[in-house]
């Protein structure tokens, strides 16, 4: 086999065989096969597209690339979730306790956030004594015990699609569904999903700017699922603006508590009831959708969601008292607020800009090497369709450093982020579409 002939197949339009993808992502993987034929190919598939069972068969050679977790010592259907590019999200932190509450085992690995996007292993750090190291034996028999546990990823997990998705962030194949789908599907099923639940984001904060584009990329997932045999349910939601109001690891943590208490911000608590129903549904642990609902809403209302958490803190050394007296996290030391500069209606919520500010005021790495500040971050007063008045907060910084200079800069650029119009703005749809 020559990898010209199967870059010169893909360019005309063909179909490639299961033998051919291992063969590329095999010699890839290697280093035997050179980034400037896998650049070539890449952009064949990005202009030429894949089929579903190309598409499946790419994710399988990716999943085999690397170690895959063996949840199969678990007993039950391991439902795993994922969110596709969020900035404040935090629904990991509420779905992983609420659903492990349902009987459903959550063995979960979880990255640190890099650039605008959050992680929740930064985020759970947020917690005073919380340990996100553990041996893979210490992490299965914690789920065994608990239900639950959520550490940081270990491990050489499909390396074919580290090495493939740096490769097309600097040939401009990014934008291709079949390419992102496998990329984001090799993942979910390396680390042990029998079943996944995807959170796909549409708008302008997302990889998918359009709602057509999404629901393509949404079946394309969905799709690979099906050819596999990990069935695979896609939400598709909205990313006109940030989920939820807080940005920063302390303070999406103190909104996940709140959230699980009943008492969160009202579009993250409908985005976690919408996912966490499909996990359910997915993990058998109701006959259909109402009572799916019914279960999720007792789970949160008894307390038993809460108390989930807190005995997930408790298992990896972290203060539990949080849950009770969430004052315990890290507090940042000047709270500054952002004024609106003029009178009108939030039309839009740039996410990703806010997610960069939250960045530079230290709640986030631009390099993987970078240290980051538990408490600092930005919480948001306004959502898309409320009317401000020019003065008015749009929102405060958490902030822990005090130069006038930096915070003018850093407010100017928070106020940046938000769309004010003079008319009225409609408020934005949460959920757009289900794809199953
Ligand atoms: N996220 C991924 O993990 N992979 C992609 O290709 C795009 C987004
Ligand atoms: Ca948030």
């Amino acid at each position: 086999m020559r990898t010209v002939d199967i870059i010169h197949k893909k360019r005309d339009g063909g179909e490639l065989t299961k033998e051919e993808l291992d063969f590329l992502i095999e010699g890839y993987t290697r280093g035997d096969i050179p980034d400037y034929q896998l650049s070539a190919w890449a952009m064949a598939v990005f202009f030429n597209g894949m089929t579903a069972r190309e598409t499946a068969e790419l994710t399988m050679a990716m999943v085999r690339s690397g170690e895959q977790v063996d949840l199969s010592s678990i007993p039950g259907v391991k439902v795993d979730k994922h969110s596709t590019g969020g900035v404040g999200d935090t629904t990991t932190l509420i779905l992983a306790p609420l659903v492990a509450a349902a009987g459903i085992p959550v063995a979960k690995m979880s990255g640190r956030g890099l650039g605008h996007t959050g992680g929740t292993i930064d985020k759970l750090e947020a917690i005073p004594g919380f340990e996100v190291e553990r041996t893979k034996e210490q992490f299965l028999n914690q789920v065994k015990e608990i239900g639950l546990a959520v550490v940081g990823q270990s491990g050489n997990l499909t390396p074919a699609d580290k090495k493939l998705y740096a490769l097309r962030d600097v040939t401009a194949t990014v934008e291709s569904i079949p390419l992102i789908a496998s990329s984001i599907m090799s993942k979910k099923i390396a680390s042990g999903a029998d079943a996944i639940v995807l959170d796909v984001k549409t708008g302008r904060g997302a990889f998918m700017k359009s709602l057509e584009d999404s629901v393509r990329l949404a079946k394309a997932m969905v799709e690979i699922g099906t050819e596999i045999g990990r069935e695979t349910v896609a939400v598709i939601t909205n990313m006109d603006e940030p989920l939820g109001p807080s940005i920063g690891n302390a303070l999406e943590v103190r909104e996940a508590i709140e959230t699980l208490k009943g008492q969160g911000p009202a579009e993250l608590t409908e985005l976690c009831r919408e996912l966490a129903k499909h996990m359910v549904l997915l993990g058998g642990k109701a006959q259909d959708e109402t009572e799916a609902k019914q279960l999720v809403a007792q789970l949160l209302k008894s307390g038993e969601a809460l108390e989930k958490l807190k005995q997930l803190i408790k298992a990896q050394g972290g203060d539990a008292r949080v849950a009770d007296e969430p004052d315990r996290l890290p507090e940042a030391a000047y709270r500054v607020p952002v004024p609106s500069p003029a009178d009108g209606c939030i039309a839009a919520i740039d996410a990703e800009a806010l997610g960069v500010t939250a960045m530079l005021l230290g709640a986030g790495r631009a390099t993987k090497e970078d240290p980051i500040d538990l408490a600092v971050g930005i919480k948001l007063f306004k959502r898309v369709g409320d009317a401000v008045k020019a003065g008015e907060p749009l929102a405060e910084l958490y902030m822990n450093r005090n130069e006038p200079a930096d915070t003018a800069r850093m407010c100017e650029r928070t106020a940046a982020a938000f769309t004010i119009t003079e008319a009225p703005a409609p408020r934005s749809k949460l959920i757009y579409a289900v794809v199953t």
